[in-house]
Parts: C-alpha cells; sequence; structure tokens
C-alpha cells in the first residue's frame, strides 16, 4: 500500500483532500501534520481531529505544527473558508485538542520520513513552513521521499491573494523558497491556475453532496460558507475559465494516491519570488534555466478528470 503523510492547514478544500486520500484504496495515511494558513493552527489541529471523526478514523495521529511563518505575520483566508477554517458551522460534538500527539509536526515528520525512508509521499496542502523547517533540521529529508505533492504556486502571475501570489506561497514565501531550492525527489505541483482550469461544476457538487451518508452530510455542513464565497463575482473574476467549485488541495492529493491520474506536466525548475513589491510570493518558471538548477518540478497541466471525479465521489460514500 501507499504510504502518505500530509500537511494541512486545514480549511475546506483540504479536508475534501484528507477525505479522499481516507477513501481510496491501498493507501496508509500515517499522521497529519498541521500549520498555520487558512486559519490560527489550533483550529487547523481541530479541523483536522473532526474530519477524522467524520471518517470514523481518530486512530490516525496529528501533530500541531508552525503558528505563523518563518518571517512576518500569518495571513488567513477566513473569508473564503470561514474564520474557523471550517464553514462556521462548529459541532458540539467535535474532539478536542487532548487527542492531539505530544510531539509537534516538525519532529514528527522528520520522524515518520525517517522510519519510512523511501517509501513515503509527503502531501502539502498549506503554506510550507513546517516542511521548510524540518528540511533545515535534516536537509536529506526531501530525499528520503518516495514523492512530494505540494498545493501552491501559479504559473500566469495570477494571485488570489496577492496581484501575483497564490496563498499558500503567498504565506509563507521563504518556507516555499526554501522547499523549492533542491528538490532531491520527484515534486509534483499543483498550481492556481491548473486548479482553476479543472473545476468541478455545481453539478457535480450537488450530486456528490447528495449522497446518501454521514460523511456527505458532515461535507454539506463545512461546505456551504465556501460554495457562497465561490459564487460571488469578486472570486468568479478571480479565478479564470468558468464557474465551479476549485478543490485546490485535492489534485495534489489525487496525484498521491495514483500514478495515473496526471496525463501531462510541464518539467521546469521553479522557484519563488521573495523580494519584489508587487510579486512577493509569486513562482516564477524558468523555462530557459537561467537558474541553472539541475532539478525541475513537474507541474501538473493535464490530470485524468473522470478519474478525480471518481475519487471524490468515493470520498463521500
Ligand atoms: C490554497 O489556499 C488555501 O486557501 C486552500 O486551502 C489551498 O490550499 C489555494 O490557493
Ligand atoms: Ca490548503
Amino acid at each position: 500500500s501507499k504510504k502518505l503523510l500530509v500537511d494541512v492547514d486545514c480549511g475546506v478544500d483540504d479536508a475534501q483532500a484528507i477525505m479522499l486520500a481516507l477513501a481510496a484504496p491501498n493507501v496508509q495515511l500515517l499522521g497529519i501534520t498541521c500549520v498555520h494558513g487558512n486559519t490560527s493552527v489550533e483550529n487547523v489541529c481541530k479541523n483536522s481531529l473532526r474530519v477524522l471523526q467524520a471518517c470514523n478514523k481518530l486512530e490516525i495521529p496529528v501533530f500541531k505544527g508552525a503558528d505563523r511563518p518563518l518571517l512576518g505575520d500569518s495571513i488567513d483566508a477566513g473569508h473564503f473558508h470561514g474564520e474557523d477554517g471550517l464553514g462556521d458551522a462548529p459541532d458540539s460534538n467535535a474532539p478536542t485538542l487532548d487527542l492531539l500527539q505530544e510531539q509537534e509536526a516538525v519532529s514528527a515528520m522528520i520522524r515518520i520520513v525517517n522510519e519510512n525512508a523511501g517509501e513515503v509521499s509527503l502531501v502539502a496542502t498549506g503554506p510550507l513552513t513546517n516542511l521548510a523547517l524540518a528540511v533545515r533540521l535534516d536537509p536529506s529529508l526531501p530525499s528520503k521521499l518516495r514523492g512530494l505533492y505540494i498545493m501552491g504556486g501559479n504559473t500566469e502571475s495570477r494571485g488570489n491573494t496577492t496581484v501575483c501570489g497564490e496563498f499558500n506561497f503567498t504565506a509563507d514565501p521563504e518556507a516555499a523558497y526554501i522547499v523549492l531550492k533542491d528538490y532531491q525527489c520527484p515534486t509534483y505541483l499543483a498550481c492556481w491556475e491548473f486548479t482553476c482550469y479543472n473545476k468541478l461544476s455545481w453539478d457535480f457538487c450537488e450530486a456528490w453532496l447528495a449522497q446518501d451518508s454521514h460523511k456527505a452530510r458532515f461535507m454539506e455542513t463545512i461546505f456551504r460558507h465556501s460554495i457562497q464565497a465561490s459564487k460571488s463575482e469578486r472570486f468568479e473574476k478571480e479565478c479564470v475559465a468558468g464557474t465551479g467549485f476549485i478543490s485546490c488541495d485535492s489534485y495534489a492529493m489525487a496525484a498521491a494516491v495514483d500514478d495515473s491520474f496526471i496525463i501531462e506536466s510541464d518539467c521546469y525548475p521553479v522557484s519563488v519570488e521573495l523580494t519584489g513589491s508587487h510579486t512577493r510570493g509569486m513562482m516564477v518558471v524558468d523555462k530557459l534555466g537561467f537558474l541553472k538548477k539541475s532539478h525541475t518540478a513537474f507541474i501538473m497541466k493535464k490530470v485524468d478528470m473522470e478519474k478525480f471525479k471518481q475519487m471524490m465521489m468515493a470520498a463521500l460514500k
């Protein structure tokens, strides 16, 4: 079976991605490490536990990680995911933080990857702060990964957070820079524009939520807020190519779960802008080799959307 470790800032699409992985056959989720991002890291921990509870998988360990970026203050995405990160639809039976592991996320990440060297893939769906700290403590960490799957960055300098910046990279540009500096394992990127070009139609979302299951009811509750936000005029302008929902993080997860999900990628070295007054946090694609990097990343271009819809459907069964 495939071993996965996921690093999340558990908002609504992170929740969808986790549920996709939990429903996939032959996938073993070794743990969830939490990072600041869509909401505070405490909320991210609570949300991850709530998702596990909804799927009857509370035995999977959850670890608390960085509460802010390497430099500066954290930003959040409460306008989209709800202030609590899961649609502001609290559940009085939600698990408490007592269920968190004692070990913090960065040490846990290093331990789990080393215990499963060469076998585990890391899926990162939030700002890359935890992973950057882990790489600083154990520089060989990426070389022990089977693959690194990241939702983040952009390819057409189209931002969803700043003029040019995608949320996860803009929320901690230095961390993204460190992680993408010398990737020593196959690295796959689900970038913002790609996810925009592959929206799930509202018809699909309706059928998805109409499934008769506890998981579908849970999703319906936490999802309402982002459906509303997605249908706002401003958001529709922000994300190119038609209407529908963008479950950004689920593309990175689907790629980690199923090797045949990616049909076509662009292979280029990438980096992250750290200093531009308009462009800080923007991903830079080095098409002509100016950066003299020896490694390229796989930038997802075409994926199997039929497979994606099947995996999403299964997530709420
Ligand atoms: C990313 O930002 C977050 O709000 C989402 O969860 C996703 O990881 C998209 O830019
Ligand atoms: Ca996320």
